[in-house]
């Protein structure tokens, strides 16, 4: 999507996709990473999610990567965390003790900001991008990440003529197809959510599915 359809979403307060709770496959295949709790995890498109809390409270250093400043600003102020902002390039950089958020696109940031990277979390930041543009994030996702980090890639699969999206079905064979040559993957999880998403129920959406995968950077 276009950088004002977000912008617009963040200033009318559209963000549906916001969770008031940690993501379920989150807290359950986190450990599954066996990361070290000092690890920094990149988290693309980050939004003001709390799942970047959960993966502090691990002892995990987050680096963040969003677009709107109000997200950011918000994260910041919902969770009472002191900050301090810098320019660095034409990315503003948000940081408190353990959480740095650069507010910008995530195509223009720098790789240098996530050398250190040794893992990743995905949610709703590849399923964002309409098909023509998810294999250029996808290779960018790549781009910005070390060799051998690992992460956890959230998805939603569902019959894409029956909604528009975002967000956007995934599917299994998708993942396989374009992420493939970059990473490794291993499916984790796959479940039926059509009850727990009135917006998708509303719609008659027949099925949707969320999955998980555990990615690894070749
Ligand atoms: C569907 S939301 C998901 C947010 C978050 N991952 C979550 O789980 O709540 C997608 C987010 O990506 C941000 N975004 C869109 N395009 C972006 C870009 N080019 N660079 C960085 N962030 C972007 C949007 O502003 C929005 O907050």
């Amino acid at each position: 999507m276009e950088p004002s359809f977000w912008h617009e979403k963040w200033n009318l307060q559209h963000i549906g996709f916001h969770q008031q709770d940690i993501n379920p496959f989150l807290v359950q295949y986190w450990q599954e990473l066996s990361l070290p709790a000092d690890a920094q995890v990149f988290v693309p498109l980050c939004g003001k999610s709390l799942d970047m809390c959960f993966l502090a409270e691990q002892g995990h250093q987050v680096i963040g990567c969003e677009l709107n400043e109000l997200a950011v600003q918000q994260f910041f102020t919902d969770n009472q965390l002191e900050l301090t902002q810098t320019a660095v390039g034409e990315h503003q950089h948000y940081q408190t003790e353990q959480i740095s958020v650069y507010q910008g696109d995530i195509f223009t940031l720098p790789k240098t900001i996530t050398q250190e990277v040794t893992a990743f979390y995905d949610r709703a930041a590849l399923i964002a991008w309409p098909e023509n543009m998810r294999v250029h994030y996808a290779k960018q996702l790549a781009n910005l990440l070390p060799c051998g980090s690992i992460g956890l890639l959230v998805t939603l699969d569902y019959p894409q003529a029956a909604l528009n999206g975002p967000p956007f079905a995934v599917s299994p064979t998708w993942v396989e197809q374009h992420l493939s040559d970059d990473f490794d993957i291993e499916v984790l999880a796959s479940q039926d959510v059509l009850a727990e998403n009135p917006r998708f129920t509303k719609k008659a959406v027949p099925w949707l599915n969320e999955a998980a995968y555990l990615l690894k950077r070749k």
